[in-house]
């Protein structure tokens, strides 16, 4: 069945819910997908930000294939070894002692948002102690409560009422923050770097005052490293790279090498609020994805791939900065820490993401005018040169 086909059939059943490209995959290995036409494409998207260990990378399709034949699904109503192994390992390498596991994004920032609710009023008394702040511009998810913790208008648009509680401020400004902060607040929630909303870094020291205030005022730090987290910056979590440490830590995207997972982690103390029947889900935590997670994790440390970001990182950053210099009419500016790159751009950058597809190069744009690259983890030096050079002919063809 060829591309065309696939196209029409799926024109006909699935929901309008994605401006989907005309593209299908329906392979994949390291950095490279195929289509249903035989066409290969360089793959800087990674599902955004899912496959940090490329497209089915040897070790998590074994750990898969092993743990199916195994046992796939078993009910949160037992003890599941996978899931105690993977909570093991998580903990073993951050800030948090438990972990609550989930199928994505959005369901594990929803369980974030009620369990610094629920943790809050229990140990304070107060009722009305439910307010979260976010920022301006953020990506939670697109469950009511993510979306109603979500920064960007065009995300709520169409489904209020919105939950009550939450304040959105200026990311990356720190007055704008304290001064949000009120007898209501239980909680500041945020990204280390935005996703979503553009490729935005904050000032290094940033993150460290936004620590300080949750102390002062006796607030819950949530970190959504749904995107930014699992080696993308070149540390395991991107909080490490900037010095602190929040009381909530949210994963999904790369955690399971494309597998479905999500993961609440928090320290012992804010965890204890969660007890049975106050949060749950069916499929959260099953063998088949914590399997797939346990490879995922242990591939990202024991084969070097934190240091290989950081300095492929690097590298692309340079070559970015680089094409942009020879292309100022069409480049703003060049961000990112790892491989979390955007690239900002003086002109909507649909057009060069389309022609990169012809030229069998997948990028993205997010946020109208910012390029993002999030390519796998494991990128080569040739992969970048290749799709540098693929980006400098597109440049050269829409410079004005
Ligand atoms: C920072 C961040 N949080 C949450 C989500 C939602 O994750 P999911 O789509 O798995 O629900 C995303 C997805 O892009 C994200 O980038």
């Amino acid at each position: 069945m060829n591309s065309q086909k696939w196209i029409e059939r799926s024109d006909n059943v699935i929901m309008k819910t994605y401006g989907r490209y005309p593209i299908v995959p329906v392979r994949g290995e390291g950095c490279r997908l195929w289509d249903a036409d035989g066409k290969v494409y360089l793959d800087f998207l990674a599902g955004v930000a899912v496959n940090n260990l490329g497209h089915c990378h040897p070790k998590v399709v074994k750990a898969i294939q092993e743990q199916a034949a195994t046992l796939i699904h078993c009910s949160n109503y037992y003890q599941i070894p996978q899931q105690i192994e993977l909570a093991e390992l998580l903990c073993s390498l951050s800030f948090a002692d438990r972990a609550f596991f989930c199928n994505s994004g959005a369901e594990a920032n929803e369980a974030a948002i009620k369990l610094a609710r629920k943790y809050s009023r229990d140990t304070t008394g107060e009722p009305d102690r439910y307010g979260i702040i976010t920022a301006a511009e953020s990506f939670h998810g697109r469950t009511m409560a993510t979306v109603s913790a979500t920064g960007q208008e065009k995300v709520q648009r169409f489904f209020d009422p919105l939950l009550h509680g939450f304040t959105h401020v200026p990311f990356n400004d720190i007055d704008a923050m304290a001064a949000a902060i009120n007898y209501n607040t239980c909680a500041v929630m945020l990204e280390p770097i935005q996703g979503e909303g553009g490729v935005n870094v904050p000032a290094a020291d940033y993150l460290q005052k936004v620590r300080e205030l949750c102390d002062k005022h006796n607030l819950l730090l949530i970190l959504d490293e749904v995107q930014v987290g699992m080696g993308r910056t070149g540390r395991l979590f991107a909080h490490e790279y900037f010095g602190i440490t929040p009381d909530i830590m949210t994963l999904a995207k790369a955690l399971a090498g494309g597998a479905p997972i999500g993961t609440m982690l928090a320290r012992e103390e804010i965890a204890a609020a969660f007890v049975p029947g106050t949060h749950g889900s069916t499929f959260g935590g099953n063998p088949l994805v914590c399997a797939a997670a346990i490879a995922t994790v242990r591939t990202i440390i024991e084969d070097g791939i934190l240091n290989r970001t950081e300095e492929m990182g690097d590298y692309l950053l340079g070559e970015l900065e680089a094409l942009g210099a020879k292309f100022p009419a069409i480049v703003k500016n060049v961000r990112g820490i790892g491989l979390m790159i955007g690239m900002g751009l003086h002109i909507p950058g649909g057009d060069i993401v389309k022609k990169g597809h012809e030229k069998g190069l997948l990028l993205n744009v997010t946020h109208d005018t910012v390029l993002r690259f999030v390519p796998p983890l494991t990128v080569t030096k040739a992969e970048v040169d290749e799709m540098i050079g693929i980006l400098t002919g597109i440049f050269a063809e829409v410079a004005p």
